[in-house]
């Protein structure tokens, strides 16, 4: 029950969620009771205290906060991880996702209730397993080789009555098309009638504290009525809301379209920025009068580019999927693609255009920039344009620096990592900021009276005669 009512009169207010889509999640109980004969008949052993064994396949940006919230409410949860070095990590307390703290990683190991593994026999005997592994692109077409090693692994113990789910964003079809077919040849059984396989997207904003994978509500499917009264009832144990829709099919197309619909903005946006400047027009106060009108308009703002795992590769694979069997082009997205791919280049000509109002070259100069992940206050550097933007500069010769505290891995080529202080802003002879972590000191910026790109509008620059925006 949702008690919290402002949380949902802010997200009306900013047109997040539609104000009655309370009225769409009609609750679908009668299925309900037969997945708990199921799971009893299978599970004799089970009390009617635990919750049940959950494997989530995977243990990274969505798969751990997973295994940490069913940890929570009761779930035996086996976290299988095929990266060694992260089991390592994760069975010593150490978190690698910023929405999981370390302390709290340490508080559900220490339950007794959560098993961080590489070894898919602890999958033995699983009620429900959720699948979220990448689904990346390679040579710009899905890469469903992840999922397909996921399926491969977990058949050996799939069981008649339990629950499969797949969480990784895909293109409409796979659940029912590649993950079912799978699983069924593997183990003889079928889907929808002797085990339950469902599609659920997974919503989370990595560093968002307001949306967390409790409070936003969550899409549920099934490939049969029984499949989705199976997802939805796991679901309703972990999340405040479930949003049952009527197969696999729509529930994947609702994240791509959530997805696609963001970077198609983000897009208009930015090409906007960039005919903008040229025509001496201020594009972030007219984004902030346009965002005055109380409806019909969304506020996007422009940025470097795109990054992260969704929107540089979601799209495309739902143009890829019209592409290949309608034989037609999803021109939104190709243009997206093509505007935000461009983005970092923009940024750099406006960076070389910086300097040459000063006379000097690219060659040799210090170029400081404030952000390697793609989005602030998360480490994520996945895709991220500031490698695009480092890489440009790099390679016409300067001396690129890079502070970004949040950011483990290794830097770019040629890059070089440094704490953000007086005398590294003071020796460059620019500062490009793309990320605008809240733990930056950016008074060391607005007070050093070096030159600044500032690509995302940061208040405390704002009307500052060093500084020029996007
Ligand atoms: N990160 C996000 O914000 C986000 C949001 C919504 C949806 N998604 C989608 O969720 C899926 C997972 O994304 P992520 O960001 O969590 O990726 P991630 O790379 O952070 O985590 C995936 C993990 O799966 C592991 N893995 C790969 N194959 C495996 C296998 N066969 N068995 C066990 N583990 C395996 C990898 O080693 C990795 O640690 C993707 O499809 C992504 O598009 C991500």
């Amino acid at each position: 029950m949702l008690t919290d009512t402002s949380r949902w009169s802010h997200a009306r207010g900013n047109g997040v969620v539609p104000s009655r889509w309370q009225a769409t999640s009609a609750p679908i109980p009668p299925f309900a009771d037969r997945h708990v004969e199921l799971m009893t008949a299978s599970r004799p052993d089970r009390t009617d205290s635990a919750r049940g064994r959950l494997v989530v396949i995977g243990q990274g940006y969505v798969g751990l906060p997973l295994a940490a919230r069913a940890v929570e409410v009761g779930w035996d949860v086996v976290g299988l991880e095929v990266d060694a070095r992260r089991v390592q990590q994760l069975s010593a307390g150490h978190s690698y996702i910023e929405d999981i703290t370390s302390d709290q990683l340490v508080a559900t190991l220490g339950t007794g209730r959560y098993q961080p593994t590489a070894d898919y026999r602890e999958a033995a005997d699983f009620d429900v397993a959720v699948i979220t592994v990448p689904t990346p692109l390679r040579d710009g077409q899905p890469d469903l080789s992840f999922v397909e090693n996921a399926c491969a692994a977990l058949a050996s113990h799939l069981r008649q009555g339990a629950t499969v789910v797949l969480e990784s964003t895909t293109y409409p079809g796979t659940t029912q098309g590649l993950v079912a077919p799978l699983l069924e040849a593997a183990t003889g059984l079928l889907a929808g009638t002797d085990f339950h396989l469902g599609y659920s997207p997974e919503r989370i904003d990595p560093g968002n504290e307001w949306w967390t994978l409790v409070t936003t509500p969550k899409v549920v499917s099934g490939v049969s009525q029984a499949s989705l009264t199976a997802v939805d009832a796991f679901f309703k144990t972990v999340v405040e809301h479930t949003v049952p829709v009527s197969s696999p099919k729509e529930a994947e197309l609702s994240k791509l379209l959530e997805n696609t619909f963001r970077h198609v903005n983000i897009a208009l946006v930015n090409e906007l920025a960039v005919f903008a400047h040229a025509l001496d027009i201020d594009i972030w106060e007219a984004i902030d009068a346009a965002s005055t009108k109380p409806f019909g308009f969304m506020r996007f703002t422009p940025g470097p580019g795109v990054g992260g795992h969704c929107l540089p590769i979601d799209p495309s694979y739902l143009s890829w999927q019209v592409e290949r069997t309608l034989g037609q082009a999803f021109r939104f997205v190709e243009l997206a693609n093509d505007v935000n791919e461009h983005m970092p280049d923009y940024v750099a000509r406006r960076a070389i255009a910086l300097l040459n109002d000063r006379r000097m070259a690219v060659n040799g100069t210090r170029v400081l920039i404030l952000g390697l992940a793609y989005k602030r206050n998360t480490g994520d550097a996945r895709e991220s344009p500031a490698t695009r933007v480092a890489e440009l500069l790099h390679a016409m010769g300067a001396d690129v620096r890079a502070a970004d505290p949040h950011v483990l891995g290794p830097p770019p080529d040629g890059v070089r990592m440094v704490d953000l202080d007086v005398e590294e802003v003071r020796k460059a002879e620019l500062v490009i900021l793309l990320t605008d972590h809240d733990c930056y000191d950016i008074t060391v910026v607005a007070e050093a009276g070096t030159p600044v790109l500032d690509c995302r509008r940061v208040r405390a620059l704002n009307s500052l005669p060093h500084v020029h925006r996007l």
